[in-house]
């Protein structure tokens, strides 16, 4: 389909029906998927602001901007959304390496006829842009300033792309959209979670039409998705762990908050413990190795103790026997 620029959606599908959300919204969707829409993870549970704020922007063709924490799920997300819309959907880590050139393009020798010839190789926006794609930027908070200044040019609606080299004006597609994930909203490093991440650009932020928030969940939220990950621990004493592993993690968060322990657990790393608890069968053992072995060695008091109070029963030092 992604090879078919032509292409847009060609029918709709009820949000209450395919999300599970309160609305009797419609969005517009594709048929039939290509290799670039992205798998379905029937797992995924989805989150009514968040997953409207989306749903928004491929049906309006909105540029949504998610904001939030490391690991709450920003990227699954847009990717869940467009799973289920069949919409192809790419994405791109803006990591410092990704380049000017790396988006845009750049003349490349090529054999043709078996001469070598200097030709123009479209960069990643030139190609999403002409598409029926939804581009993610994932790390925008990261990109390099030079990068995020091509963007800028694709973030208006209708936003053109002139290749100044080419002397060509790209108009984007009728059904590509602009997405992008990011930690911080530019303010920086500030609280020293993030390094490598950069100040953004105050037009920049500006040109997004929604910035949707994605920090930590409620609880009981954060355990379903656990249950949902790890299904093994659906019985009861399954659930009373994981509500008890998930309530260690909001004090990791709010002993970072008052500066106590300078590593927090992320969903991410809930899910890993409960993941590593199938391999090890010890949770005490699994929760050492997927988030105590995180943590400064002078944090190791202040994390064990948080383990007693939310499991009962105490965490041996790695090496004990
Ligand atoms: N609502 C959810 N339902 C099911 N699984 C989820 C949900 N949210 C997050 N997860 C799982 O949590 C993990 C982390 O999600 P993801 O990588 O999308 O986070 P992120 O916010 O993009 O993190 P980062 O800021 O580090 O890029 C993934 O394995 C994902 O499948
Ligand atoms: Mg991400």
């Amino acid at each position: 389909m992604t090879d078919e620029p032509g292409l847009v959606p060609d029918t709709q599908v009820s949000v209450r029906e395919v999300f599970g959300l309160d609305s009797a919204l419609r969005v517009p969707a594709f048929r039939t998927a290509d290799a670039h829409v992205p798998e379905i993870d029937p797992a995924y549970r989805f989150q009514h602001d968040v997953t409207l704020a989306l749903l928004a922007g491929f049906a309006h063709n909105r540029r949504v901007l998610v904001q939030g924490l490391h690991g709450t799920g920003k990227s699954s997300h847009i990717e869940q959304v467009a799973a289920r819309l069949n919409w192809p959907c790419l994405r791109v880590n803006l990591d410092g390496h990704v380049g000017r050139l790396d988006l845009i393009g750049r003349d490349a020798v090529v054999l043709k006829d078996g001469q070598q010839v200097t030709e123009f190789q479209p960069g990643i926006l030139p190609w999403a842009l002409q598409r029926p794609v939804a581009l993610v930027f994932d790390e925008y908070d990261a990109g390099r300033p030079d990068v995020m200044f091509v963007i800028q040019r694709v973030l208006e609606q209708g936003g053109r792309l002139t290749l100044l080299d080419q002397n060509t004006v790209l108009t984007p597609h009728p059904a590509f959209r602009l997405f992008a994930t990011a930690n911080t909203v530019g303010q920086g490093n500030l609280n020293g979670l993030y390094h490598g991440v950069q100040r953004l650009n105050h037009a920049q932020i500006d040109r997004w039409n929604i910035v949707a928030a994605l920090d930590y969940l409620h609880p009981a939220e954060e355990e379903a998705i656990v249950l949902a990950r790890v299904p093994a621990l659906g019985d009861e004493a399954g659930r009373r762990l994981v509500a008890q592993m998930v309530a260690l993690a909001g004090l990791t968060r709010k002993g970072f908050a008052a500066g106590d322990v300078s590593t927090l657990m992320s969903p991410r790393t809930v899910i890993t413990w409960a993941e590593n608890l199938q391999i090890f069968g010890d949770v005490a053992l699994a929760f050492r190795l997927s988030y105590a072995n995180k943590c400064d060695e002078a944090e190791r008091p202040v994390v064990a103790e948080y383990f007693q109070r939310c499991l009962d029963r105490e965490l041996e030092p790695s090496g004990a026997p």
